[in-house]
This record gives C-alpha cells, sequence and structure tokens, in this order.
C-alpha cells in the first residue's frame, strides 16, 4: 500500500488558509499556490540521496554533500497543475518538466486527455505528478496511467487537497504511488468538488469561469 504524507508544516497551513477563502483573488491565488509548491517540493524531495565530493573552501580542502545525479521530472496534470511548476522549480531547477492534458467531464466526472508531452527518458527519471486538486482521483489515476504505460517506474504524487475518495482511488489503482498533500479534506460534494476544498482550481488560477 503507498503512504500518504500530509505536509502540516504551519507555513503550508497558513498559506493554505488564504487559498481557501474565496476572497483571495487571481493574482494572490496564484502566488500562494505558488510558494506552497515550494514549500511542498522541500518535504517531497527529502529521501534523494547524497554523494560525496571533495571541494576547497576559502578555508581549507573539505568533504561535502550534492544531490547523487538523479533525474527528476515534474509533470504537471493541466491545466491547474501549472499553477504549481514554478513553485517546484524554484527548488529543483534541472527538472525536466512533461505536461499532461486533462479535464473532467463536469457530467461524467471522467478525465478526458487532450495533450501529452514528456520527457523522453520518462523511464529514467523520478517523477512527480503535480495537481492542486486530488478530488474524485480519476485524473490523477488516468495520468499515473500514461507515465506508466510510457514506461515509467518511479512515481510521487503531489497535491495541495485531496478528497478521501481521491486517495482511496489512487491507492486502489497505484500501491506503488506515494501522496504528499497539504490536506486531507472531509468530502467530495455532489458535483465531485471538494468540501470544503477552494473551489474550482483551474478557475480561481487563470480567472476564468
Ligand atoms: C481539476 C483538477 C484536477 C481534477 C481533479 O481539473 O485540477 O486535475 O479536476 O478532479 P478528479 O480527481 O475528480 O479527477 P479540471 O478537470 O477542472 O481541469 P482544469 O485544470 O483545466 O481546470
Ligand atoms: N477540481 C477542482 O478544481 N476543485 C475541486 O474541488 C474538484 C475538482
Amino acid at each position: 500500500m503507498s503512504k500518504v504524507f500530509v505536509t502540516d508544516h504551519p507555513l503550508i497551513q497558513h498559506k493554505l488558509s488564504y487559498i481557501r477563502d474565496k476572497n483571495t483573488g487571481t493574482k494572490d491565488f496564484r502566488d500562494l499556490v505558488e510558494e506552497v509548491a515550494m514549500l511542498m517540493a522541500y518535504e517531497i524531495t527529502r529521501d534523494l540521496s547524497l554523494s560525496e565530493q571533495t571541494i576547497e573552501t576559502p578555508v581549507c580542502e573539505a568533504t561535502v554533500k550534492k544531490i547523487a545525479g538523479k533525474k527528476l521530472g515534474i509533470i504537471p496534470i493541466l491545466r491547474a497543475g501549472l499553477g504549481m511548476v514554478d513553485g517546484v522549480l524554484r527548488l529543483i531547477p534541472a527538472a525536466k518538466v512533461g505536461h499532461i492534458g486533462l479535464y473532467r467531464d463536469p457530467e461524467t466526472l471522467e478525465p478526458v486527455e487532450y495533450y501529452c508531452k514528456l520527457p523522453t527518458d520518462v523511464e529514467e527519471r523520478e517523477l512527480i505528478v503535480i495537481d492542486p486538486m486530488l478530488a474524485t482521483g480519476g485524473s490523477a489515476v488516468a495520468a499515473i496511467q500514461f507515465l506508466k504505460d510510457r514506461g515509467a517506474q518511479n512515481i510521487k504524487l503531489m497535491c495541495l487537497i485531496a478528497a478521501p475518495e481521491g486517495i482511496e482511488k489512487v491507492q486502489k489503482h497505484h500501491d506503488d504511488v506515494d501522496i504528499y498533500v497539504a490536506a486531507v479534506d472531509e468530502k467530495l460534494n455532489k458535483k465531485g468538488y471538494i468540501v470544503p476544498g477552494l473551489g474550482d482550481a483551474g478557475d480561481r488560477l487563470f480567472g476564468t469561469k
């Protein structure tokens, strides 16, 4: 069974409160999503392996630790996942970015694919799928399956807010994928929105309706 990590750092929880607030406007919403994504990237990279190297400080020779050449990939689920990309890249600037375009059919709530462009060596990379919302789990399950169909073997999922239903679905279909979230909310409503959630993440990020 995959693990679920809830990153309850005070800064993340504080910023998430403003993200949830319906009175937070587009610019602040966008900035806050980026900041929380950056803080969560710090947590999700906690287990990266290090290798030792010798350098010269201005004082003497020293053995220091650097990330051990791991190839990372960030995979935002369009559209709303785009809002998290720059925050993650601030901490891991050398990561490659692949895009998976999915939207949720408002009637069936099933994900519909419209775009997919991935790094060519996806099978060698440690991938982080990013999307602010894990609601029914349909979009995340489909995106992870695209990656696995193309050879990906090492995948983590990072979302701001998850519903219990979405977590359960990802664990059922992809029990090798650990899930990192800032909050697990109460439930989904009849329209498949997370309660209390933050509303429609894509619309709030891009100022659409
Ligand atoms: C939202 C969100 C997820 C999906 C979650 O995207 O960003 O991708 O819904 O719902 P699910 O877990 O039930 O699949 P949406 O389909 O609204 O598209 P958008 O990002 O283009 O707004
Ligand atoms: N997608 C969103 O943007 N918000 C939700 O609450 C559920 C799906």
